[in-house]
């Protein structure tokens, strides 16, 4: 019997060719200071590609230096940085992979020192310049996103996932806890989303239409009500997908009883049932079956398998297949593999 995994699912018109999502997963010590990879990210995400995922999300990559979210994360803020792209771009398509990068601006959680923020926050950190943003910063920010999907669109991506979630940057003005405005970009929900709104209608227009825009969605900011408003808004404005993982908020709402995976991979299903368009969840998916549980059941369109692919580049095929794949062992405190890479126990198998 055909995998219900193997089926092919369209994306703002670009046929994906199944139904796994390969999520972003920084790889950490993997770039120098100017953003420049420096271990071969085309060998790293084409032996994913290669082993069958259908849409693989290049790593969180910063849109700015000021707004890394780690000293040794891959840069897209300069046209310097398109090559090391557009080799990623054309090894996942010469797999039959789509492939998108992932933008970030990591805000009040940036590695420098002076530190972009929506508005004045206490914290008994002092060794860092907190700035609130001013309307020209908002603007400069508005214009470092579009200028990094531009380069990404002249890399031969097919699109890029602008970072709304994890407490980075556009999640801090989407809520309420962080953002303290009382202009325009904050105070109320409308003004509050007015930001990553803006930043996905620009990217639309600079873009075209046939550019893939995916959002990586963090839910509970602060309630289940306000998530799906921003949804539908994003989906309006231009979003192709939605790819369900958590914000900043508490956890308000009740996953039933007998939902067998965690409450960040229920938002992503609860979220699905609010658009027309496809959404991802997300979540200590390790094995085959649980990915095809959530498809059979039609609980979602697409399932992002993070760790699980970093432990087995083939994970996809093989789940396809139906044969047995490199169980991801959800190291703690954190994934071996996000430390350098080799630091996982099936580095040695990887083929890298
Ligand atoms: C090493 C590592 C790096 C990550 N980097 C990113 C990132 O760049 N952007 C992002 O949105 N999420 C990032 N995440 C979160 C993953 O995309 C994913 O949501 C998380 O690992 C849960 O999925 P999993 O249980 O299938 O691994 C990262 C997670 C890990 C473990």
């Amino acid at each position: 019997m055909a995998s219900v995994i193997d089926k092919p699912i369209l994306i703002n018109g670009k046929e994906v060719k199944n139904r796994i999502l390969m999520p972003p997963l920084v790889c950490f010590n993997w770039a120098d200071d100017d953003g420049f990879e420096t271990v071969d990210r085309q060998r790293h995400y084409g032996l994913r590609a290669q082993g069958g995922t259908g849409l693989i999300v290049v790593e969180a990559a910063a849109v700015s230096k000021e707004g890394r979210l780690a000293a040794s994360q891959l840069g897209i803020w300069k046209d310097e940085h398109i090559p090391q792209f557009a080799k990623i771009a054309q090894e996942c398509h010469k797999h039959g992979a789509k492939v998108v990068v992932q933008l970030v601006h990591a805000g009040m959680k940036s590695v420098g020192d002076k530190v972009f923020v929506p508005s004045p926050i206490k914290t008994e950190e002092n060794s860092k310049e907190y700035t609130p943003m001013t309307l020209e910063d908002i603007q400069k920010l508005k214009e470092d996103f579009i200028n990094a999907a531009i380069r990404a669109q002249k890399a031969g991506l097919d699109g890029v996932e602008v970072h709304g979630a994890h407490s980075y940057l556009l999640n801090q003005f989407t809520s309420p806890l962080i953002n303290k405005r009382d202009d325009l970009y904050g105070g109320t929900m409308e003004n509050r989303f007015r930001l990553p709104l803006e930043i996905v209608q620009e990217i639309r227009k600079a873009c075209g239409q046939d550019f893939i825009i995916s959002y990586r969605f963090g839910v509970n900011d602060p309630t289940f009500a306000e998530d799906k408003h921003l949804a539908q808004q994003l989906e309006k404005l231009g979003v192709n997908i939605l790819n369900v993982s958590n914000g900043i908020g508490i956890k308000n709402l009740e996953v039933p009883q007998d939902f067998p995976f965690s409450f960040i991979t229920y938002m992503g299903v609860e979220l699905r049932k609010a658009v027309n368009i496809p959404v991802a969840c997300v979540f200590g998916i390790r094995e085959p079956k649980e990915a095809e549980y959530l498809l059979e059941k039609d609980l979602i369109d697409m399932v992002a398998v993070g760790r699980a692919l970093l432990a087995d580049p083939n994970w996809t095929n093989k789940a396809i297949k139906g044969e047995a794949i490199n169980l991801c062992y959800h190291c703690k405190p954190r994934c071996k593999y996000s430390v350098d890479g080799h630091t996982c126990p099936w580095f040695k198998t990887l083929n890298f």
